[in-house]
């Protein structure tokens, strides 16, 4: 306990090195290091040497000897109270507070990593930032429609504002239910239901319900099982075979194979696309990320399709991915693992 260890040196008192105080600052979640005149370091709590790998046993020592961030000299130089560093060595950010130390000379700064509050700082800016991007086109179109209709326009082009009018409706609730669908499930409310079931049913069913309009080539072996969401497996295949459909011309062929490799169930969708280049390979999984902006949203697409589909896979286990194939078109994996521990239904 070397914050102890200094009070005993600091006041030559033995007593003195049960202070209670200084016990609690040895222990707080915040780091705390104490620093005479010439900014050498005293003393560390326990927060604090863990975050720099200091050693105790070399203190007292220069700042930057024991921490090996000029940046917090700065701090210290600048004499602010309260500011916040970019630590470039460690690579994260720290919130720092200086307050004058126990001794006349000395100052204690505090500083706490405040990297993952940035970030998701920042993510939910990008989110709004998005999301009204988002909204913005079908809304502007939307009252287009609108203000050409209370014009009193001939019978014809009435038709054609009113169908602009569904369509771009039908975009916005598009958007909004992918919108609660992604929150439900990064809640993590929406209840796990593992099960096991026939694969090749599952996408028979999904293959019904989305009816796209290329021919789909279906390559399953008939006995293979799969302990899983099937629902959420359903959505996520859905949302693949949508985009297939959707980013590759009519005639041409989709893919869907399944096969049991290394105690995982792997589902390939591929279509015969122009497919995606790939610097955009992982970035297509995130929310609202498109490659091409126009193409999708002519398509009546948010960009949510792929992020939902991979929530869907993280939360019972699973991962997903794409790459191109050799001969052209895109192809997206789904992993599962074939067989899971314990109890056939489970609450997440
Ligand atoms: N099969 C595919 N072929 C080509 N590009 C694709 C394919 N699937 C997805 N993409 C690209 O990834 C982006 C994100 O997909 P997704 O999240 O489903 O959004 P959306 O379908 O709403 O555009 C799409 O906008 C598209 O640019
Ligand atoms: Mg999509």
């Amino acid at each position: 306990m070397i914050w102890a260890r200094w009070r005993r040196d600091a006041t030559n008192n033995p007593q003195d090195g049960l202070d209670p105080f200084a016990d609690l600052i040895e222990e707080a979640p915040v780091m705390a290091l104490l620093l005479d005149r010439e900014n050498r370091l005293l003393a560390a709590n326990e927060a604090a040497r863990e975050f720099f790998q200091i050693d105790a046993g070399r203190l007292p020592q220069g700042l930057l000897q024991a921490t090996r961030e000029g940046r917090l000299a700065e701090v210290l130089r600048a004499g602010r109270p309260e500011s916040e560093v970019r630590l470039t060595h460690h690579r994260r950010i720290v919130a720092t507070r200086l307050v004058p130390g126990p001794r006349p000379g000395e100052t204690l700064l505090f500083a706490s990593d405040v990297t993952e509050l940035r970030r998701l700082e920042r993510v939910r800016q990008e989110f709004v930032a998005n999301l009204s991007h988002e909204l913005k086109t079908p809304l502007t179109s939307l009252r287009l429609a609108a203000e050409s209709l209370a014009d009193d326009p001939p019978q014809v082009a009435r038709r054609r504002f009113a169908d602009r009018i569904l369509k771009d409706t039908d975009q916005l609730t598009a958007i909004v239910n992918n919108l609660r669908q992604l929150a439900e499930i990064e809640r993590g409310d929406g209840e796990l239901t593992i099960g096991r079931f026939a694969l090749a049913e599952l996408l028979q069913e999904v293959i019904q319900r989305s009816r796209p309009e290329q021919p789909i080539d279906l390559t399953i072996p008939g006995a293979l099982h799969i302990e899983a969401d099937r629902s959420k497996l359903a959505q996520a295949l859905a949302n693949l075979l949508d985009n297939a459909a959707k980013f590759s011309p009519p005639g041409a062929g989709i893919d869907i194979q399944a096969r049991s490799a290394q105690g995982e169930v792997r589902i390939t969708v591929r279509d015969h696309g122009p497919g995606i280049s790939p610097e955009h390979w992982e970035r297509v999984f995130e929310r609202f990320y498109k490659v091409d902006q126009a193409r999708s949203r002519a398509s009546g697409g948010s960009g949510l399709g792929l992020a939902i589909a991979k929530h869907l896979l993280l939360v019972q286990g699973g991962r997903i991915w794409t790459e191109a194939e050799p001969d052209g078109g895109q192809r997206f994996t789904i992993a599962l693992p074939e067989h899971r521990a314990g109890s056939v239904t489970q609450a997440s």
